[in-house]
């Protein structure tokens, strides 16, 4: 595992920008590979920066989400559809039908479970795959427990990650009980791997990280069997090593 540790969050976001944006300029129709959640959020706005002054192309550019909320529509204010098109979609060229993300509210998430699968084989593997990482170490909506063997599915959310993201909700009861998430050897078949991740509240985490060993317990440490990751953090959620 490759390890950038920067100085600060906006440090961090620089970083992953210069990745993504090196890998665009090697292939035009790259494959990125986006999460959601606060973390890559400084990414995005670097990334919609070089597109806006830097003439950063994503004509050609392919993406797929990790995961999605079940239960709420694409136009949910707290769906990552809507997450995606306000953080960056929305502000960068790229055609929206070459953005994918699974549907929470398909009338058979089984069946969508599959049909993402599928994408993921037909658009993918991405070259980049940009992850955050829980403070339970879950990957996308993998939480603690999940197979290393996983493709895409619909999985119960811990009460912790309910906890951590009723931030985003009116009110915690709000927070969807399930979601669709890529499986952890679907997010394996990425060709890189870009995992974020700042700030104190995860230094627990990115230690169990370091200095673990693989376990499905903990999702993150999947990605020891990954031959090609880059870990960017800040010394804030790198500060207990
Ligand atoms: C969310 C997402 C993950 C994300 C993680 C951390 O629930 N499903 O993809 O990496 O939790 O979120 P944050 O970056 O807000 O700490």
């Amino acid at each position: 595992m490759n390890i950038i540790v920067a100085d600060h969050y906006e440090a961090l976001s620089k970083e992953a920008a210069k990745i993504i944006e090196e890998q665009l300029q090697t292939k035009l129709g790259s494959v990125l590979g986006l999460a959601t959640g606060s973390t890559p959020l400084g990414l995005y706005e670097e990334l919609i920066q070089g597109h806006r002054e830097r003439d950063v192309s994503y004509k050609h550019v392919h993406t797929l989400n990790l995961d999605e909320y079940v239960g709420l529509d694409k136009h949910h204010p707290q769906s990552y559809h809507v997450f995606m098109n306000k953080r960056l979609f929305n502000h960068i060229n790229i055609p929206l039908k070459q953005t994918h993300i699974p549907s929470g509210d398909a009338s058979s998430l089984l069946d969508e479970c599959k049909r993402y699968e599928l994408v993921i084989d037909e658009v993918g593997p991405p070259d980049i795959q940009v992850l955050g990482i829980g403070q339970n170490g879950h990957i996308g909506f993998n939480e603690p427990g999940s197979s290393f063997a996983g493709i895409t599915h619909i999985t119960e959310l811990a009460h912790s990650t309910r906890e951590a993201n009723a931030r985003f909700f009116s009110s915690p009861e709000d927070v969807p009980t399930h979601a669709i998430t890529m499986g952890i050897k679907s997010i394996l078949k990425s060709k890189h791997i870009l995992l974020l991740a700042s700030g104190a509240k995860k230094a627990a985490a990115i230690q169990r990280l370091l200095t673990g060993e693989a376990n499905e317990a903990f999702p993150a440490s999947a990605l020891y069997g990954h031959p090609n990751v880059t870990l960017i953090v800040d010394k804030e959620a790198y500060k207990e090593m």
